[in-house]
C-alpha cells in the first residue's frame, strides 16, 4: 500500500516530466551548495542521470522489502564519503527527490502519497545511517 503510493507517484512524475534530473539536482544544490562542485566533470549529465535512476531503484527495492536494499544504500553511503559527500548529507538526495516530485504533482500529491514518502524517507535515512 505504501509501496503502491510511491510507485504511483513515480509513474505520474514520469508522465508529467520527461527528465526530472535537472530539477532534483537544482533542489539538492540549493540545500547543499557545496555538493555541486563534485559534478564538474559530469558535463553531459550522464552520471547525474544514472545516479538518480539508481537511487529510484534503491528506494523501490526498500519499499519491496528486498533483503539487500539497505546494504546497497549503506555501500553507496561509504563510497560517497570517499567522494566527499558527508554521511549526513547523503540522504538529502532522497529528500530532494521527494520535494521535486511533490512540486511536479501539485494537487495530485495526496495525503496518502505524502505519508508514504515521509515514512520512506525515514527508512532511507535509517538505512543509510546503519553501520
Ligand atoms: C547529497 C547526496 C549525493 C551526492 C552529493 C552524490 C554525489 C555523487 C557524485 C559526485 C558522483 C560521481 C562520482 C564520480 O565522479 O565517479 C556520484 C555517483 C553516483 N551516485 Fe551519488 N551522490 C549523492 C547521493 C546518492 C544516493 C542517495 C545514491 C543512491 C543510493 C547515489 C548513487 C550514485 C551512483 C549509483 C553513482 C554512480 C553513477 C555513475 O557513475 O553512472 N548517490 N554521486
Amino acid at each position: 500500500m505504501a509501496g503502491n503510493a510511491i510507485s504511483q507517484s513515480l509513474e505520474r512524475v514520469a508522465e508529467l516530466c520527461a527528465d526530472p534530473a535537472p530539477l532534483v539536482y537544482a533542489r539538492l544544490f540549493e540545500a547543499h551548495p557545496g555538493m555541486a562542485a563534485l559534478f564538474v566533470r559530469d558535463v553531459s549529465g550522464a552520471v547525474r542521470g544514472h545516479m538518480l535512476a539508481t537511487a529510484i531503484d534503491n528506494l523501490l527495492d526498500l519499499t519491496d522489502d528486498s533483503p539487500i536494499a539497505a546494504t546497497l544504500i549503506q555501500a553507496e553511503r561509504v563510497n560517497h564519503e570517499n567522494l566527499g559527500v558527508p554521511p549526513d548529507v547523503f540522504p538529502a538526495f532522497f529528500g530532494a527527490m521527494a520535494d521535486t516530485f511533490r512540486d511536479l504533482l501539485g494537487a495530485e500529491w495526496t495525503p496518502q502519497i505524502d505519508a508514504a514518502w515521509a515514512a520512506l524517507l525515514e527508512r532511507l535515512t535509517a538505512a543509510a545511517a546503519a553501520a
